[in-house]
């Protein structure tokens, strides 16, 4: 009885995933096969389900989708799907928390047959307390970490992003930036050991994967190097009472001389104290997290920007846990600590985001010009996040994030609209008229902060794009020398470029 109906439910799957693939790119029988080989390998078949279009905002008519997602809850599944797409031709896209500003991880924009191995049910979060050390697994939300580190001990804590619903996954394999960013790095500097499933479908910790592998998963970008299961972090000392504030100028109180001001004084400020600013709809707004009471913030405050005004009224103190929510609803929602653990995100409207890093402080007179492209309506914004500190003291090479000496800030910039799927003019005119205020040579990028404005891989015969043609990208994220080391690391670990995208590391194989 329950062997007839779990043999049914396999015809279903496999009927479901043939409906799917409509496209011309796989053969039914390759896509057939692929199924049965993910069954004989040990995936139960309700395990195996058709894409869902409505968890995109994804809607171009260029975009291929999925023939089926692998919604793996064992190592093994992301094992026998990596043995059995390489069987029949079908590749991997892997998705964690799904955040990838392109979709990535789930759409491709190029004909090609391709599944998706979801990891949001591996997302469990393993804490050594005596030790400050954690396991999480990939498909772990920011949101869940923060929150079970902060509940085994709330005098430890993790640096990452602010947004709770970005996934592990894809977070650490392009850096992770945010608020103690600062004080502790980014999230790759703190992790100390990863598992990885390789293209071979092995599963490998850092010391079978070797130096250059393990270089290369700490930054390098995601979906390339293998499907990352697991980190192993060090977890950071926070005391138990935080400072925050939000305050907002409009022009007319002077947003654009203290933006001016910002650019130098935030990345100089004591490691405790990260002061992002935001501008959008002709006002700055500056956040800031402290990692101490407001009476050691407040003097800070008013000897080193003094022009900000901040009053002890402005000053909020709360746990640590409890500011990751406040800074990132913009400080006017206050929330149950609870909502962290929330891993639906609203899709309202559609986004399109790029990024740049500033070396070098942009005058009030070109501010002056920048102002005015922030219309009332409010449809663009930029949020300028300031570096210095631990994450300028670590080296260019030591992790493929090269964006650290001499960086002042970072710039992510963000269009939204309702209507329509097409990005309005605006996102990429800005960019382009900034172009002369930031850093050059290449223009540098963020690859968390996904665009494929900056350049695609080629479509070549046999999926191989060469190393030459992906520079033009490649350097503005990782920098010439990681983008080099990174495509020798590809070459190493994955020469048939199994694991690709439209932004995937090439494999350089030399000679000698
Ligand atoms: C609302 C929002 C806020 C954000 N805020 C910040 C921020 O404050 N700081 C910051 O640094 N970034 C921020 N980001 C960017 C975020 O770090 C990236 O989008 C990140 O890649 C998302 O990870 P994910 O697992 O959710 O994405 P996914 O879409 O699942 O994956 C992103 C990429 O990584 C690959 N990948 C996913 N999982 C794995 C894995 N386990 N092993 C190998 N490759 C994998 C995917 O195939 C894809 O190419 C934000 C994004 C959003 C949407
Ligand atoms: C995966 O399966 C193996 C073998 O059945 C088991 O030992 C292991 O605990 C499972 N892992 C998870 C995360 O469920
Ligand atoms: C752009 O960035 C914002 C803020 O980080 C985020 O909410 C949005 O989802 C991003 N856009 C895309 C397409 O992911
Ligand atoms: C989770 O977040 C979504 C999107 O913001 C929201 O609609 C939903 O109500 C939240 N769920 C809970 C249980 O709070």
């Amino acid at each position: 009885m329950a062997v007839s109906r779990r043999s049914l439910a396999i015809v279903l799957a496999v009927c479901c995933c043939y409906a799917a693939a409509v496209s011309p790119l796989s053969s039914a029988d390759s896509t057939g096969d692929f199924l049965k080989c993910l069954a004989a390998g040990g995936l139960p078949s309700q395990l195996v389900v058709p894409w869902g279009s409505s968890s995109s905002v994804f809607t171009s008519i260029r975009t291929v989708q999925p023939i089926c997602v692998v919604t793996a809850t064992n190592a093994s599944h992301v094992q026998a799907a990596v043995l059995c797409g390489r069987r029949y031709n079908i590749r991997i896209r892997v998705r964690s928390g799904g955040h990838d500003y392109e979709g990535l991880s789930y759409r491709s924009v190029r004909p090609e047959a391709f599944a998706v191995v979801d990891l949001a049910s591996l997302r469990a979060v393993r804490i050594n307390r005596r030790a400050a050390t954690a396991w999480v697994d990939s498909g772990a939300t920011v949101g869940e970490l923060s929150y079970a580190v902060a509940k085994a001990d709330p005098g430890l804590a993790f640096p990452a992003g602010l947004c709770p619903t970005i996934g592990i996954g894809g977070h650490f394999s392009g850096g992770g930036i945010g608020m103690m960013t600062r004080k502790y790095g980014l999230s790759v500097d703190n992790v100390l050991d990863a598992v990885v499933v390789d293209a071979n479908g092995r599963l490998l910790d850092k010391k079978a994967m070797g130096r250059d592998h393990f270089w290369a998963i700490r930054g390098g970008g995601g979906g390339n190097f293998g499907i990352v299961l697991s980190w192993k972090v060090r977890l950071v000392a926070i005391p138990r009472t935080v400072s925050v504030f939000n305050i907002r100028k409009t022009i007319d109180q002077g947003a654009v001389d203290l933006v001016t001001k910002w650019q130098m004084l935030a990345p100089a400020l004591p490691d405790e104290l990260t002061i992002r600013a935001v501008v959008q709809s002709k006002q700055a707004l500056f956040q800031a997290l402290h990692l101490g009471t407001c009476n050691q913030l407040l003097p800070v405050m008013s000897s080193k920007f003094p022009e900000l005004g901040v009053t002890r009224a402005d000053c909020r103190e709360m746990s640590w846990l409890e500011s990751t929510l406040y800074i990132n609803s913009g400080g006017t929602v206050t929330t149950p600590v609870e909502d962290l653990l929330n891993r639906t995100t609203s899709l309202g409207v559609f986004t399109k985001n790029k990024s740049d890093y500033v070396k070098k402080a942009i005058s009030k007179a070109s501010w002056e010009k920048i102002f005015p492209w922030f219309d009332a309506a409010g449809a663009g914004i930029i949020i300028m996040e300031p570096q210095g500190g631990r994450v300028a003291a670590i080296a260019d090479g030591d992790t493929p994030y090269p964006h650290r000496v001499g960086v002042l800030y970072n710039i992510q910039y963000m269009s939204f609209w309702m209507d329509t799927a097409a990005v309005p003019d605006w996102i990429r005119n800005f960019y382009r008229f900034m172009e002369p205020h930031v850093s050059s040579n290449p223009r540098a990028a963020y690859v968390n902060y996904r665009d494929l404005d900056i350049g695609e891989n080629a479509v070549v015969l046999g999926g191989v794009t060469s190393y030459e043609s992906s520079r033009v990208w490649g350097e503005k994220y990782f920098g010439a020398a990681n983008f080099r080391r990174l495509a020798l690391t590809k070459g190493k670990v994955d020469a048939s470029n199994y694991f690709r995208n439209e932004q995937s590391v090439p494999p350089l194989v030399t000679t000698k």
